[in-house]
């Protein structure tokens, strides 16, 4: 059966809800009690039915509204989405493996049909039916990056690979956690890494920029990150920090269990095959806190967790100042009960 697309919104009135089997579904992302940064790289392997691993590109009930949210973001602001010239390749590459992906894992959603150099492309829930030439970026109404990437859900990298680094030479960027891809573009993994805490000094970024160097084509491996958002806003960019900054002066006892969201965004990584590029999708979920303990072994955890959290962590992701409230309602679901390592 198809998936139910909800209609709902990221801004404004924030409609946005999960239903109980999205919940269910949810990629919860502590296993243990408390979180420190690491290297948690883990192959980017098909999971069970009914998790968010399913399929390696996933689609959910969020996809319509998100696509329309991240429409609104581009038509305000087009520099969110930028290729330099010569990752045009690289965007053809990402074409092919979205297509491929979201044709394969939701057959009564997309279709792909190849004809040598001439492809059909059908995206039934925003009622698309193009024809192009791949290779050919004159027969489609975008390039390449931007026109499969305005139907998918999370944001993405395009990562030009030379001199023994990573560059963020092209992007797609409306649904990030405080850093600006207009910012960042051209630099370097340690350059748009800088202003991360203590994963420099642990050796982090050292350990993670050599093993993915390695990337392997067939072989996408993934990790996941994770922060916390007042609202279900989806676009928390720096350009935009004045539309969501003073949210956080809103967060009560009353209100903080529908306010206050989990964000987690499942990072993977994959070796493109003609251009050597690397893609990087970072896809987004959000959880209210009151959706959240309904499952109470997350509720104890992420108790134990943003309690303990250290400060300068709290500080960069932006939880300092409601975070006492949230570990304050979290603490009515901890009944101190030892949990189990894993998630
Ligand atoms: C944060 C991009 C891979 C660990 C960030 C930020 C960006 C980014 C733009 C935000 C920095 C800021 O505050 O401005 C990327 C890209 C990657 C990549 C494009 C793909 C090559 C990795 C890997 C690791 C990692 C492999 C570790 C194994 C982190 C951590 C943070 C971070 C720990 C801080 C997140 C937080 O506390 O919310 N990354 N990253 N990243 N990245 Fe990466």
């Amino acid at each position: 059966m198809g998936i139910q697309f909800r209609k709902e919104s990221f801004r404004d009135d924030f409609t946005f809800r999960n239903s109980p089997d999205t919940i269910r579904r949810f990629p919860f992302p502590f296993d243990r009690d408390d979180y420190m940064y690491a290297v948690n790289i883990e192959p980017h392997v098909k999971g069970r039915p009914g998790t968010a691993f399913e399929h390696l590109i996933d689609v959910d009930e969020h996809y319509v509204a998100e696509m329309a949210d991240k429409a609104l973001v581009l038509k305000e602001d087009p520099l969110r989405c930028q290729s330099l010239p010569h990752m045009e390749l690289a965007g053809w590459d990402l074409l092919e493996m979205l297509m491929e992906q979201q044709a394969s894992g939701y057959p009564d959603h997309f279709t792909l049909v190849r004809d040598s150099t001439r492809w059909r492309w059908i995206n039934r829930p925003l009622g698309i039916d193009d024809t192009f030439t791949f290779g050919d970026a004159a027969t489609l109404p975008y390039g390449p990056m931007e026109y499969i990437t305005r139907q998918a859900q999370g944001d993405f990298c395009l990562l030009d690979q030379r001199v023994g680094d990573l560059w963020m030479d092209a992007g797609i960027v409306t649904t990030q956690a405080d850093w600006s891809l207009d910012f960042d573009i051209g630099m370097s993994f340690m350059e748009w890494h800088a202003p991360v805490p203590r994963a420099h000094e642990l050796g982090v970024f050292d350990r993670a920029l050599k093993f993915l160097l390695q990337l392997r084509q067939g072989q996408p491996m993934r990790r996941s990150n994770w922060t916390m958002t007042v609202n279900a806003r989806l676009d928390t960019s720096p350009e935009n920090y004045h539309k969501w900054g003073p949210d956080r002066m809103t967060v009560l006892p009353e209100n903080v269990g529908h306010k206050v969201h989990l964000r987690v965004e499942l990072q993977s990584f994959w070796r493109l095959p003609r251009s050597n590029a690397m893609v990087f999708p970072i896809r987004c979920y959000l959880l209210k806190l009151e959706e959240l303990v309904t499952e109470p072994k997350w509720a104890r955890r992420m108790h134990r967790v943003l309690r303990d959290l250290p400060q300068d962590l709290a500080d960069y992701k932006g939880l300092s100042r409601w975070r006492q409230t949230a570990v304050d309602y979290l603490a009515r679901y901890d009944d101190g009960a030892p949990t189990s390592p894993g998630v």
